[in-house]
């Protein structure tokens, strides 16, 4: 049997993969869905997203998003769902431009891109506003990255464990404590809180930023607050993002009228407290890009901790010590990077498996 500690989007995606493949699997998380993945505003956007130092997170994305719908279409059936029932749309994400310093920003980002291949599309102000009449007047330009897509991660999670209670896959609703070792120091089950154990062939590490309490890992919590607002009709019709202040905010629409704002990126250590210098900041910066935005009832307010690693990019695959896998430190992509972690575990991805090894940093352990 596989353990699997953590109930996020990548560790019930890994126990549901499993499962389907017709591996006894065991899922051990106190909370499941309840921790990053719920705070996640989903987006599906490596190449909005990208840093000029990132090459190898951006094939990781790339590879991803290719996956996610069949993925998605998969979950879906799977969990009972409708075909479009987890909210997965690809109109693409709109990065804007405010002054000529933001301008030049994005002018040197399209032709970096247009160099990897993945080509957007440069819009002046006018255009942007076509596209999203909502934008602030004083928006200059911006840059579309058609391909970016995003999807709701709290119906994920919840099609996940659906999906796993119609396999009858167990989910022990419990923290995983420690690590069971045999004589020779390989891992062979988990220590439940509660003074239990489940003995495992395999334990994969899920746990996010909590991986480190477990293993060791060098995966440190990176905060990051986020805000729900509604609207009887949706204000976007993709998501918007830009700079202002110097941070990056987003905005990320659903179907339903919900609007996520996001996010927060603090080095504060196991904090999820939502604070009122959080929310100012995402609010202000929200209203530069969409002034509407304060018309709108605020319907959720929360803070998760993205398990970020020394080199931004995840740790996916065997640890080192046997018996131990990891797949954890997905860091701002853990929605986005799900179906790829799930694919280089089962074997199907051998060349980007080499990008997340978690050898790379056996130094630190
Ligand atoms: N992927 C967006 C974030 O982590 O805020």
């Amino acid at each position: 049997m596989d353990v699997i500690v953590g109930g996020g989007v990548v560790g019930l995606s890994i126990a549901w993969r499993l499962a389907r493949a017709g591996r006894p699997v065991t899922v051990v998380d106190p909370a499941p869905g309840r921790g990053a993945s719920y705070a996640a505003a989903g987006m599906l956007a490596p190449v909005s997203e990208v840093t000029y130092t990132e090459v190898p997170l951006l094939r990781l994305g790339v590879a991803s998003l290719r996956r996610w719908p069949g993925f998605a279409a998969e979950l879906a059936d799977d969990a009972g769902l409708e075909p479009g029932g987890l909210d997965l749309r690809s109109d693409g994400t709109l990065d804007v431009a405010f002054g000529a310093d933001d301008m030049a920003v994005l002018d040197e980002m399209a032709a970096y891109l247009d160099k990897l291949g993945l080509p957007v599309e440069r819009l002046t102000g006018r255009e942007c506003r076509r596209l999203e009449p909502m934008l602030a007047p004083s928006v200059r330009g911006g840059l579309l990255a058609p391909g970016d897509a995003w999807v709701d991660p709290r119906r994920v999670t919840a099609a996940l464990l659906a999906a796993l209670e119609r396999r009858a896959v167990p989910v022990v609703r419990e923290r995983a404590a420690g690590l069971l070792h045999d004589g020779d120091g390989a891992v062979v089950g988990v220590r439940l809180e509660t003074g239990g154990e489940l003995r495992a062939e395999r334990v994969v590490l899920a746990a996010g930023a909590w991986s480190t309490e477990l293993a060791g890992v060098p995966v440190r919590p990176v905060k990051g607050q986020i805000m729900r607002l509604r609207s009887p009709q949706p204000l976007l019709g993709r998501c918007v993002r830009g700079a202002v202040h110097g941070a990056s905010v987003y905005l990320v629409p659903r179907g339903d009228g919900e609007l996520v704002v996001g996010a927060t990126q603090e080095e504060m250590g196991f904090d999820t407290r939502v604070t009122a210098g959080g929310l100012y900041e995402l609010l202000r910066d929200a209203r530069e890009l969409v002034p509407g935005v304060t018309e709108l009832e605020v319907s959720d307010v929360v803070a998760g901790l993205r398990p970020g690693t020394p080199d931004n990019l995840p740790l996916i695959g065997p640890s080192g010590t046997q018996g131990l896998v990891y797949a954890t430190g997905h860091h701002r992509g853990g929605v986005l990077l799900a179906p790829l972690t799930t694919a280089v575990l089962m074997g199907e991805e051998s060349e980007l498996a080499a990008l997340c090894a978690p050898g790379r940093f056996r130094d630190f352990s």
